[in-house]
């Protein structure tokens, strides 16, 4: 056989479900199939429902205001689209992989083995973004109960540099502790205040890390509950969010809904990650296609449910938070608790943090229990060594694959960004729904694969998708013309008001403020004489103009070049990806659904930040080294040829 044939041999289908039903870890034997669509939709509203709409949301909500509505129904359409693709192929293949079985049927190997590789970023990397989330309500608690935990101790090194960096330029700009955000404030302090130790500051979110060591090491000994915890929670958190939601909407100022999108567009795409992770966890639903009475009919429904019934109380929630106090203090680890703490509610406050950190505690547990699950499958497959795999004889459960869990999780929060590991996340989970819908289209052009009962309606995409292109085009062209123009033609673009005030001298910014005090002298005194808030007030056009008039250095005021468009390249891809794809509808009459599945998850894949997109690259190129050293000749397939 070729290497091309070996990178691509598939596991067949029969092969794929006998392997479920003789190892799968419930013990084999055939599971009982007791689960209705209303147990499914409640199992996909627990999966559903955690960090992303306790905590994440606040960021989301800070940067794109109460616009963030938006991107909740959009990403819900998107997550609609590829659920019909995770069931269409969870009726073929009622396993247990999800993705990853999936992909070994559709695709061959190396691309079962990238996406079991992507989803350590979807649950390994996920769950750091739970535990600091959990930090957040832990540390709030932990203050109201008058235990005041460091800056220091609660945040990790990177993004307290960062945001340090960020703050100085503001204080900088004439802004006094104050003006800061939160978050910033906390950072600031955080640097400030740490020890340090040959040199380098200790920075490193405490509570986060015990928290995952003690539940990795409960899953180690494999409590018996362990795997209904998340599931038992599920009253627990629609409690917290129907309340926050009823007492909210007392307290909501229709005044701070104004105005409705403060950054514009790029300000609500910003969320791209934090609203995107809000989602994650209806896929999961996939892998109890063997425990459902009807797996066909009621798990794209249960999927379709629980994310409608989530994107319902997401957006109410979202104009609860937006509407209680204004949007800009919202970048907080616990906006849920944080905005009653501000109205004084400080009773309820507490209760929604007692619960959040209950309730984010499962979810950290459930994903925990996930990923030596995958790993675990594949070790059997043979693409993984054996001792991941290995099942301890008293604990009954894969303890290797647990420890590496908790080192997976553990290490990397001490070294990447949590912004960027949420990133991390979203990217590896909408890599895995790109390749799902990618393998529905595949198996429509081969007539004779094998099909489950399930099959996503068809729609043929070839007129519609490319004309809904050139619609978008157009409207690109008539309505935004200039801005699309500089876009493709990489014209300069000015910096955000921070970069600018750290790449200026001081000598520029004194310039600066007295050119503007003479210039607006009525603006300059609202802003209380600070250049960063005079300029941070400014309309987008009207911020355009200002700055092309500062006495500031072009390269402090503007990026250009290759700086500029690197960070363009992810939407240069998803724009060529969508010339590819309506090449392939034309030409293939391909089904719409998930057409439309793949373009939306490319899409928010594309609003991601250049530097994500390497650091998963990176991953994945780290992947495959390992896949070439190992999987490919310990592969089961590979004994069989
Ligand atoms: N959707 C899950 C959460 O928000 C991952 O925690």
């Amino acid at each position: 056989m070729s290497l091309f044939d070996n990178l691509f041999r598939r596991k067949s289908v029969h092969d794929a479900i006998n392997a479920a039903r003789d190892e799968d870890i419930h013990g084999g034997g055939g599971l009982e199939k007791n689960l209705g669509v209303r147990d499914l939709t409640s199992l996909g509203i627990a999966a559903i429902i955690g960090a992303g709409i306790f905590s994440t949301i606040g960021s989301a909500s800070y940067n794109g205001g109460p616009a963030v509505v938006l991107l909740f129904i959009f990403t819900a359409v998107a997550c609609g689209f590829a659920a019909f693709a995770y069931a269409e192929f969870a009726s073929l293949l009622p396993v247990s992989g999800s993705a990853y079985t999936y992909s070994y049927v559709a695709f061959g190997e190396v691309v079962a083995w990238i996406i079991g590789w992507a989803l350590v970023m979807e649950y390994a990397v996920g769950n750091i973004t739970v535990a600091v989330s959990w930090s957040g309500y832990f540390t709030s608690l932990c203050e109201s109960a008058g235990w005041h935990i460091p800056a220091w101790a609660t945040t990790d090194y990177i993004s307290a540099r960062d945001g340090f960096e960020s703050a100085s330029a503001l204080l900088k700009g004439g802004a006094s502790l104050s003006d800061l955000t939160q978050a910033q404030r906390e950072y600031f302090e955080a640097w400030n205040t740490a020890h340090s130790a040959g040199g380098l500051r200790i920075i490193l979110d405490i509570p986060a890390i015990v928290m995952s060591i003690l539940i990795t090491g409960l899953v180690y000994v494999g409590i018996k509950e362990s795997k209904n915890a998340g599931n038992a929670m599920v009253i627990l958190k629609l409690i917290v969010v129907l309340a926050v939601i009823v007492v909210g909407v007392w307290y909501v100022d229709v005044d701070n809904w104004h105005p409705f999108a403060p950054n514009g567009f790029a300000g609500v795409m910003a969320g791209v990650s934090s609203v995107f992770f809000a989602y994650i966890g209806f896929d999961a639903l996939s892998t109890t296609a063997e425990e459902c009475k009807d797996p066909q009919r009621d798990l794209p429904r249960a999927m379709v449910y629980s994310i409608i019934i989530c994107t319902i109380l997401y957006i109410i929630i979202a104009l609860v938070l937006t509407g209680i106090v204004n949007y800009k203090e919202l970048d907080v680890n616990d906006p849920l608790a944080y905005v009653f703490d501000r109205i004084n509610l400080k009773w309820f406050s507490g209760i929604i943090a007692v619960s959040a950190v209950v309730a984010m505690a499962g979810v950290f547990l459930v994903f925990q229990l996930g990923q030596p699950r995958i790993w675990m499958t594949m070790s059997r497959d043979g693409l993984m060594p054996k001792r991941f795999s290995y099942i301890h004889p008293k604990y009954r459960t894969p303890t290797f694959a647990t420890i590496m869990t908790g080192v997976f999780v553990v290490v990397p929060m001490l070294i990447i960004p949590s912004d960027t590991v949420l990133d991390l996340c979203s990217m590896g989970t909408l890599f895995a729904f790109v390749l799902v819908c990618g393998g529905v289209l595949r198996m429509q052009l081969q007539p004779d694969a094998p099909r489950g009962k399930f099959r996503t309606p068809y729609f043929n995409s070839k007129y519609v998708f490319p004309l809904m292109l050139a619609a978008a085009a157009t409207w690109l062209f008539t309505t935004r013309r200039d801005a699309t123009i500089g876009w493709i033609t990489n014209e300069r673009q000015s910096y955000p008001v921070e970069e600018i005030l750290s790449r200026a001298t001081t000598q520029e910014l004194d310039f600066t403020a007295a050119l503007l005090r003479a210039k607006d002298p009525a603006g300059m005194n609202a802003a209380g004489d600070g250049l960063a808030a005079y300029l941070d007030g400014l309309a987008p056009g009207d911020y355009k103009a200002t700055i092309a008039g500062l006495p500031i250095a072009e390269s402090s005021r503007y990026e250009s070049g290759w700086d500029l468009f690197r960070h363009k390249i992810p939407m240069w891809l998803f724009t060529i990806t969508c010339l590819a794809l309506a090449a392939g509808a034309f030409r293939y009459s391909l089904s719409l659904i998930p057409v439309l599945g793949l373009v939306s998850c490319f899409y928010m894949m594309a609003q991601i930040p250049a530097k994500s997109w390497a650091g998963f690259f990176i991953w994945l190129a780290a992947g495959l080294v390992f896949y070439f050293s190992y999987g490919y000749k310990n592969s089961r397939l590979a004994s069989k040829n």
